[in-house]
């Protein structure tokens, strides 16, 4: 059985420490918080479900004392602030740079082994400044943004199409990003019928649309990012990790010549399991979602330059 640790124990960082416990995905998870007594009160409140809820996970709350996560398995990163209304993800950068680079070089003092999946936005900047800061082999570092995109895309198919949640597929790719994230209308199915027989040209832009602002509409009407989905999606990234599933998860992956693109990661398909990314999915695209695909990079390497100017590579 496996141990996790997830590290800020906000909203996102709970969400996910919940899901893992809940849903057994591992036998330990260890919330880290930088906040006196917050990962404490959390995992003290989570177990107290533990007996309604039926579930035998340990779950450790510490305030900044990385020794107890040594040896851990995965290591989910939601560190750094949020969003508020009106700011991109991208605004958070300043701040949230070196915040995560100070914790996953702690982090890998105690657990060398261990694969990062990182969440903390912008994300995929985040992720390509923890590859580069650590010198992780590229299989170690995954960031989590495609596997929530996608699953908001496929909420707003559901709505449309009026299905059921399971029985609707798609993916988003690109950056995490409201501008630069990639939902893949064409390849959307329903029950394995493309939703382009189903639904208009019109409603088809919508739901792709609605999906790209999907953190921001949250983030209007809860006055801070959004944390359900974006917990859930971290833990089914570990799930997958930890069990071996090998599922196939739109994830921000470190890029050396797939889709064109080199020295970046950004969001496509990956099969994630025990190792990490195992196998970058090379989807053909055609010529309208590669010049999106191409116009997305840019973005997220105008992000990651940032990194430099502000001496955080
Ligand atoms: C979101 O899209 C937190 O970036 C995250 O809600």
């Amino acid at each position: 059985m496996a141990k996790v640790t997830v590290i800020g124990a906000g909203n996102v960082g709970a969400t996910c420490a919940n899901v893992l416990a809940f849903n057994k995905i591992a036998d330990t998870v260890v919330m880290l918080d930088v906040k006196e007594g917050v990962a404490e009160g959390k995992a003290m409140d989570m177990l107290q479900t533990a007996q309604t809820l039926g579930f035998e996970t340990q779950i450790i709350g510490i305030t900044n004392d990385y020794s107890a996560t040594a040896n851990s398995d995965v290591i989910v990163v939601t560190s750094g602030i949020p969003r508020k209304p009106g700011m991109t993800r991208e605004e958070l950068i300043g701040t949230n740079a070196n915040i995560v680079k100070s914790v996953v070089s702690q982090c890998l003092t105690y657990s060398p082994d261990a694969v990062f999946v990182i969440i903390s936005n912008p994300m995929d900047t985040m992720t390509y400044l923890t590859l580069k800061a650590t010198g992780l082999p590229k299989n170690k570092v995954i960031g989590m943004g495609g596997a929530l995109d996608s699953s908001r895309f496929k909420y707003y198919l559901t709505t449309a199409l009026k299905a059921n949640a399971s029985e609707v597929e798609g993916l988003v790719i690109g950056g995490h990003g409201d501008t630069t994230m990639i939902p893949l209308k064409r390849l959307a199915t329903y029950n394995g019928t493309p939703v382009s027989a189903l639904l208009n040209a019109e409603t088809l832009d919508k739901v792709a649309a609605d999906t790209m602002v999907g953190g921001a509409t949250l983030t209007g009407l809860l006055g801070t990012s959004a944390w359900y989905a974006p917990g859930a999606a971290g833990a089914y990234v570990v799930e997958s990790i930890v069990k071996n599933y090998k599922r196939l998860i739109p994830s921000c992956v470190y890029l050396e010549g797939e889709y064109g693109q080199k020295d970046i990661c950004i969001g496509v398909p990956a099969i994630i399991g025990r190792n990490g990314v195992e196998t970058i999915v090379d989807l053909k695209l055609n010529a309208e979602e590669q010049a999106l695909f191409e116009k997305s990079a840019d973005a997220v390497r105008k992000t990651n330059a940032v990194l430099t100017e502000i001496k955080a590579l």
